[in-house]
């Protein structure tokens, strides 16, 4: 299936089945901004304790925050945001569409890579068994030609980005002669710097009210409440302070659904070290993170490693973990190590001390940080992307299923009467007063059970409990698995015991150790 389908057929499925909505849909939707519905939000949710738990409730020496969207104005200027949050957009004259210079770049170096990515698919058929990787990288004239390319291009791209060299910027994008996706000409404006917070306006009087920001990123929130939560908890370094919640920025090219939005959610966690210890650190986070990641079991060929060209103002080291999406491998997560950037800047700017005082060696000082930001929505993106299956079943009838990630799955378990009437209706509820207080269920008894596994499928849920005469005689059930749709039979009294080995919390969680 082409890309491009793939992300349609997920976008539908999305809204056919309750899991997110384009926001404010009746008067023709919002550009960039969605709501999550009914199925939606209950996978949302379960990320977000994914991941909450793993931060807060595993590592004793982190702890989490909720701190609020507004902040003092004098934030964002600490923060370099007033000044370097901004993005170098290019116009086409033809099409009138608006790009991030840097992001055609990258594409273009993706389309190199997969130049690359193809002759190696080749010297594999041509050479069978006796085909070597790293001798065919290194001798095959294509590939050392395309290499010898991407590597120019990523000379030249980071240097004008390190020097916000916008001419340099767009000459680069003439020189490779990149074209618009949608008119394709080359007709390219200047690249202009364009500033993507949200401000609005704070104060009651006429005339007193001052500019404010939606804050574009959580991690602010943190740092101006480091010392709060180090004297009240008591907090020793190295500890961590973890916080889930809105962020907001005025993104100029917002596309690819839930990917990139104007109003999206960020799962952030800084990590104070001691300073001269934060690359230990970064390099203990990205191993962590990916982790995490894997135990999600949507296959470890979705993920990769990707170090950045231009660190942020703020990084001494910074790399993304990108996933492959239906549009291709995109940024998932930012893990980076802030230094003391953000501590000394808000120290400067308030005129308040924010340092650390060992008590093992009498000294005080700034902290550095590693920090890990993952956003919400791409990760609800990636899960969906890995779980959406459409298959051919033995009889050549079609099933669309997606195999979330247990723990995950808005509902756990769906049960079933097999017929309306006899007791079994009865039955099925006593079963779910039972699980109701540990998981969620979902009654239905509506149509054949053939349709009603296809319901439950398509919505993701991993058990399906069918309630048959038997289960009266004998206290007895069938559980049907989502992904095999093999069915066994159990006792209804080992139903609790089963669940918990198989879609709870902790059947996720001790993986990780
Ligand atoms: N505090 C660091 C920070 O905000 P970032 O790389 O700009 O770093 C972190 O953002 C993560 O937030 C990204 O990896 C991505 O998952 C998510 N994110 C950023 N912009 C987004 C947007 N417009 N829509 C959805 N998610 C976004």
């Amino acid at each position: 299936m082409e890309p491009k389908d793939r992300l349609k057929d997920l976008i539908s499925h999305c809204k056919e089945y309750g899991f997110i909505f384009p926001s404010s849909e009746i008067y023709d939707g919002l550009a960039a901004t969605y709501d999550y519905g009914q199925m939606g939000v209950e996978l949302k949710n379960n990320i977000k304790t994914y991941w909450w738990k793993c931060m807060t409730q595993l590592n004793s020496h982190i702890v989490g925050i909720d701190s609020a969207i507004f902040m003092h104005p004098t934030t964002w200027k600490a923060s370099g945001h007033v000044d370097a949050f901004n993005d170098p957009l290019i116009d086409n004259k033809d099409s009138k569409k608006r790009y991030r210079a840097d992001v055609l770049l990258e594409e273009y170096l993706e389309k190199q890579n997969q130049k690359i990515q193809k002759e190696v698919e080749k010297g594999e058929k041509r050479f069978g068994d006796a085909f070597d990787m790293e001798q065919f990288l290194a001798t095959n004239p294509n590939v050392l030609r395309t290499q010898e390319k991407i590597n120019e291009v990523h000379h030249r791209m980071k240097k004008a980005l390190n020097d916000s060299n916008l001419e340099d910027l767009r000459q680069l994008i003439l020189d490779l002669e990149i074209v618009c996706p949608i008119s394709g000409s080359k007709n390219w404006t200047e690249v202009r710097q364009f500033n993507l917070m949200f401000s609005t306006s704070l104060g009651s009087v006429a005339g007193e009210s001052s500019t404010i920001y939606l804050r574009p990123e959580t991690a602010q929130g943190i740092f101006v409440n480091f010392l709060n939560v180090q004297k009240s908890g008591r907090m020793k370094i190295p500890f961590g302070i973890a916080q889930i919640g809105k962020a907001f920025r005025n993104e100029i090219v917002a596309r690819q659904f839930i990917f990139r939005m104007r109003e999206f959610e960020q799962m952030e966690m800084q990590f104070f070290v001691k300073p001269g210890e934060e690359l230990m650190w970064y390099e203990h986070w990205k191993e962590a993170r990916k982790k995490w990641h894997l135990n999600l079991g949507m296959g470890e060929g979705n993920y990769r490693f990707h170090d950045h060209i231009k660190l942020a103002h703020y990084a001494n080291a910074a790399c993304d973990i990108e996933f492959n999406f239906p549009m291709g491998f995109k940024e998932l997560e930012g893990i980076h190590s802030r230094t003391d950037f953000d501590l000394k800047q808000h120290e400067m700017h308030s005129g308040k001390k924010l340092q650390y005082f060992d008590p093992s060696t009498n000294e005080s000082y700034v902290p550095y940080v590693i920090e890990t930001s993952v956003g919400l929505d791409r990760l609800f993106l990636s899960v969906l992307t890995a779980s959406y299956h459409e298959e051919k079943l033995e009889d050549g009838s079609e099933r669309t299923v997606l195999k979330i990630p247990p723990a995950l799955a808005p509902y756990k378990i769906a049960v079933l009467p097999l017929v309306k009437k006899d007791g079994l209706p009865e039955k099925a509820q006593e079963i779910i007063q039972m699980l109701r207080m540990n998981y969620t269920v979902q009654y239905d008894e509506k149509d054949s059970i053939g349709k009603r596994y296809r319901r439950q499928d398509a919505i993701g849920t991993p058990f399906a409990i069918t309630v048959d005469h038997e289960s009266l005689q004998n206290e007895t059930v069938t559980i049907r698995h989502r992904d095999t749709m093999l069915q066994e039979r159990i006792g209804i009294q080992t139903l609790t015991e089963y669940l918990q080995s198989h879609c709870s919390w902790s059947a996720l969680l001790s993986k990780l150790h």
